[in-house]
């Protein structure tokens, strides 16, 4: 062959592959209103930066007369770009193929993606839209999905990982997205469960819909499996762009810069009064996030769950910043069992990846009753505190009202070697609350006293007299566990320069195979 021939079939066969499994089943994607998986990672990726490899992978079956049915490429499409010029590694599922079921050659393919990623340093985005194993290939599919998964374990905490879930993703290969740091969803045609509503029907006799069971919008209420929810795939692909911008390449690099355009000394007086008068009155905590982020920019990590803390990543004066706050709006932020391991696991990934951490605590305790003691709130709260307790990265806590008991110790307090505490003026923090705390000391008393006058101007006074003496900051500060009280509207310059200071922080643990955290 000639040439010029050569090169024509190299067009040809490109051409064919990009067809996926077909023009008719493109057609049939479009019509569910699916994207197919190169026009995916084109929306994603920077113009033209995409280089696909192994486009002439086919698949090697032959039983059930699968020799007769290749397609080039096989099911998934991979390889590599940019997002903002930085490197990022990318497969995407083709569901024209097979349903984008999983191979022995397409897992061959996304493992040779991955392990280009964990080779350079650059995260890996997974865009799933799949019938699982592919049928036909029984245990060599099984296999092809062990490699990945365990290829998931190895990557985490070296390279981010992200899942977009873009259409069907059951049975065991939930497991990839499971294995990652973050995984998104989209309104329609994104599904995720162990087993489909057939199978539950007959096991449980529960009828439940496809999207009841593991739809964008359960996942991110009720099981917190999806990090984040768009109505539509250009959204969703949009905003994996967004994430990317907040964290490193890997886990060997420091946290990504952008020029900032917010004067780092802005104060806002409007944080002096932000806080009510009444302890019991709450207000919203994200209006001091937005009041002290680079222009008030925050991306949220489980917005719709667990609403009583806040995940979110932030800049300060152009660095990436993580934020755990607790929200008084919801649950008047008390921690349960979900915002426990929420946040831990928020905590967990800034330190993995070299992200600071802020804190903002105004936290009533940990949500008494069978309801959370059954569902193990001593274990979940643990690991929050462990979170906190083995990260390195630099750690800033504020104090912006309650801050009592063990909830006090677990938001970060100086003894989980918390770098710099402060506290603004309205910080309580003790043991518990002032009515709490009377109630235990003074029962007693109190029950003697007959009349109700005479016995509620008892309880104020001694009220009076505890919140004078713990229901403030200074008596923390005046040991040191909290290293200054600060104004509220001068927050902003004082967590830049607090994080300014503590860049160069240098803080290792003891060797250990790993640790052992309370799962
Ligand atoms: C091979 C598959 C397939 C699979 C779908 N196809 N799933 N081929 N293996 N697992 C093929 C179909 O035959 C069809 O081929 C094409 O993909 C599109 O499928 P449709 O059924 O026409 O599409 P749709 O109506 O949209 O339904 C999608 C679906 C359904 C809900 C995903 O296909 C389905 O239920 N598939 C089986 C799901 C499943 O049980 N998978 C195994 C899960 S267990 P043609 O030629 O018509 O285009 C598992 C274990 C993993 O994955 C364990 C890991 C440890």
């Amino acid at each position: 062959m000639e040439n010029q021939g050569k090169v024509k079939k190299l067009i040809d066969l490109r051409a064919q592959a990009r067809l996926g499994g077909g023009q008719k089943r493109i057609d049939s994607q479009h019509s569910k209103g699916k994207m197919t998986a190169r026009e995916r990672i084109n929306m994603m990726l920077d113009e033209c930066s995409f280089e696909e490899l192994d486009m002439f992978v086919t698949h090697r079956c032959v039983n059930f007369g699968m020799e007769q049915e290749t397609y080039l490429g096989d099911g998934v499409v991979t390889g590599f770009g940019t997002i903002d010029g930085r490197v990022v590694y990318v497969f995407a599922q083709d569901f024209t193929v097979f349903g984008g079921s999983l191979s022995e050659t397409m897992s061959q393919k996304i493992c040779k993606v991955m392990d280009m990623a964990m080779k350079v340093g650059a995260p890996v985005i997974g865009i799933n839209d799949s019938g699982g194993a592919r049928i036909q290939e029984g245990a060599d599919a099984l296999a092809g999905y062990s490699e990945i998964f365990e290829r998931n374990i190895l990557a985490s905490g070296v390279v981010p990982q992200i899942s977009l879930i873009f259409g069907p993703c059951a049975g065991g290969a939930v497991y990839s997205p499971a294995l990652t740091d973050f995984i998104m969803m989209t309104e329609q045609n994104s599904y995720m469960f162990i087993t489909g509503p057939k199978v539950v029907k007959s096991v449980t006799n529960e009828d439940v819909s496809v999207d009841q069971l593991g739809g964008a919008n359960m996942h991110s209420r009720k099981s917190g499996v999806a990090h984040f929810k768009t109505s539509t795939e250009e959204e969703c692909l949009q905003l994996t762009r967004t994430l990317i911008s907040y964290i490193p390449q890997n886990n060997m690099e420091n946290v990504p810069e952008v020029e900032c355009t917010d004067p780092i000394n802005r104060l806002d007086d409007v944080l002096n009064s932000i806080v009510p008068d009444n302890p019991n009155k709450p207000y919203d905590m994200k209006e001091i996030i937005r009041s002290i982020a680079d222009n008030g920019d925050f991306l949220e990590v489980q917005p719709l769950y667990a609403q009583n803390i806040i995940c979110c990543f932030v800049r300060f004066n152009g660095k990436s910043t993580g934020i755990i706050a607790n929200q008084p709006k919801f649950l008047a932020g008390v921690l349960d069992c979900d915002a426990s391991r929420k946040a831990a696991r928020f905590v967990r990934f800034c330190d993995a990846f070299n992200i600071p951490i802020l804190t903002l605590v105004d936290v009533p305790g940990f949500l008494p009753g069978t309801g959370q003691e059954y569902a193990g709130i001593i274990v979940h709260g643990a690991k929050l505190m462990f979170a906190y307790g083995e990260a390195t990265v630099p750690k800033v806590t504020i104090t912006i009202r309650k801050s009592y008991g063990g909830a006090h110790i677990v938001m970060s307090c100086k003894q989980l070697r918390g770098d710099l505490n402060y506290a603004w003026p309205n910080a309580e923090i003790a043991v518990m609350g002032a009515s709490g705390a009377v109630e235990v000391l003074e029962g007693k008393a109190i029950a003697k006293i007959e009349n109700a006058d005479e016995k509620s101007a008892y309880i104020l006074e001694k009220e009076t007299e505890y919140k004078d003496k713990f229901a403030n900051p200074y008596a923390a500060a005046a040991r040191g566990y909290i290293d200054d009280v600060i104004e509220p509207r001068n927050t902003r310059f004082r967590v830049i320069r607090a994080f300014e200071t503590l860049s160069t922080k240098r803080l290792t643990n003891p060797l250990k195979k790993h640790d052992n955290i309370p799962l």
